[in-house]
């Protein structure tokens, strides 16, 4: 009895084993395969994550005739992924941001071109480039967005001012995000913070109460009174200056350093009553619009001629001041820019990096320095 159960059971077990068997062989099989898939994916740098979804979904032949594509990528692995958009995702330009995915779908929706999608995808955060997908699509894109200080907000303003003026993309810019197409004096932005690198003009002023948080007294020997003030850093730029001007045997003198809010008051009232409302225009700011209230801007002079513009501390000036951090902020090059006439004796320290960066600029202004490189 014994035996002959045993030997029934002996072929089911075996009959099981070789199912098993089979399976495990089946299994592997599958999962050799699988794997054989997937690599092929991952060495092309998909994830696994984006590989995993690209071979159940059925994309696998399309994405190989692709290859590489970052971007392709982090939309298979974004909830967003759009079939109709795949050939699109290969061809923008991969960049880390926020709602990648998200926003290129919106974009694509509103009708921009690959192209176009990879020059608003640099220019900005995922704050802005979304901007861009809630309005109709911008008509003149590259030729403005290609500057990436461009503003979005500003579109319509850039249009209007070319269409009026018929400057070109990048004067245009400059002009409106310097807010030049508004009043002077009355659209403004107020400037809270001290910095070297602060911009102070017709559109940005200092608060009444506004003082340099260094203000020290300039030491009379470099000025032409005894009482001037101006900030610490300023100062000890100017001295460095001074130093190797006099050891090149020039003789400067500061003739004017920091003004408070109440001292341009008096200087405006003197200069309107002396001169008029149009030299006042030219030639001097309204209360909390002069950068002599920073503390960092110098009106200098020549200790040898009256005439500063005429000195030969003017010319050493011109190819010196730089390398102590100091501009010349008024040129009649750019005076549609910082709408003061020519000052050849106004100077303002912005530090080393910024005066030589503007030296070797062909001395551009200070604000279109601020444009490109501080206003974001
Ligand atoms: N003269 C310059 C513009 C000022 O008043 O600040
Ligand atoms: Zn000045």
């Amino acid at each position: 009895m014994k035996k002959i159960s045993s030997i029934r059971i002996k072929p089911r077990f075996a009959a099981i084993l070789k199912i098993f068997g089979f399976l495990i062989v089946l299994f592997l099989a599958i999962f050799i395969f699988y794997r054989y898939q997937i690599s092929t994916l991952t060495k092309l740098e998909y994830s696994e994550e984006a590989s995993n979804k690209i071979l159940f979904s059925g994309y696998k032949r399309k994405v190989l005739d692709i290859g590489k594509s970052k971007t392709l990528n982090a939309a298979f692995e974004s909830e967003y992924f759009k079939e109709k958009y795949l050939n699109n995702y290969a061809k923008i330009k991969y960049i880390e941001q926020d709602h990648l995915i998200e926003n290129i779908n919106k974009l694509l929706k509103v009708g921009y071109s690959n192209h176009e999608i990879n020059i608003i995808l640099s220019h900005g955060t995922s704050e802005s480039v979304s901007e861009f997908a809630k309005r109709d699509k911008v008509r003149y894109l590259e030729e403005y967005f290609s500057y990436d200080f461009a503003k979005l907000e500003n579109y319509d303003r850039y249009i209007q001012y070319s269409d009026e003026t018929g400057e070109d993309e990048l004067e245009t810019i400059l002009y409106i995000n310097l807010n030049l197409d508004k009043p002077d004096y009355e659209y403004t932005e107020l400037v809270k913070d001290f910095s070297i690198d602060m911009l102070i003009n017709k559109h940005r002023n200092l608060g009444e109460d506004f003082v340099p948080e260094d203000l020290t007294t300039i030491p009379s020997e470099y000025a032409a009174e005894n009482d001037f003030e101006c900030s610490r850093l300023a100062l000890n730029a100017f001295i460095e200056m001074n130093n190797a001007a006099t050891k090149d045997g020039y003789s400067l003198i500061i003739n004017s350093a920091y003004r408070s809010y109440q001292d341009q008051v008096d200087l405006v009232e003197l200069y309107r009553r002396s001169y008029g409302d149009s030299y006042v225009e030219k030639y001097v700011a309204l209360p909390g619009f002069s950068e002599h209230q920073t503390g960092l801007a110098f009106d200098i002079g020549s200790r040898r001629s009256n005439i500063f513009a005429n000195s030969k501390e003017y010319i050493w000036m011109k190819d010196n001041a730089y390398k102590y951090g100091f501009v010349m902020r008024y040129d009649e090059r750019y005076q549609d820019l910082t709408e003061f006439r020519k000052e050849p004796w106004h100077y303002r320290y912005v530090g080393k990096d910024i005066a030589k960066y503007i030296y070797e600029h062909n001395n551009m202004s200070l604000e279109e320095y601020f444009v490109i490189f501080l206003d974001k």
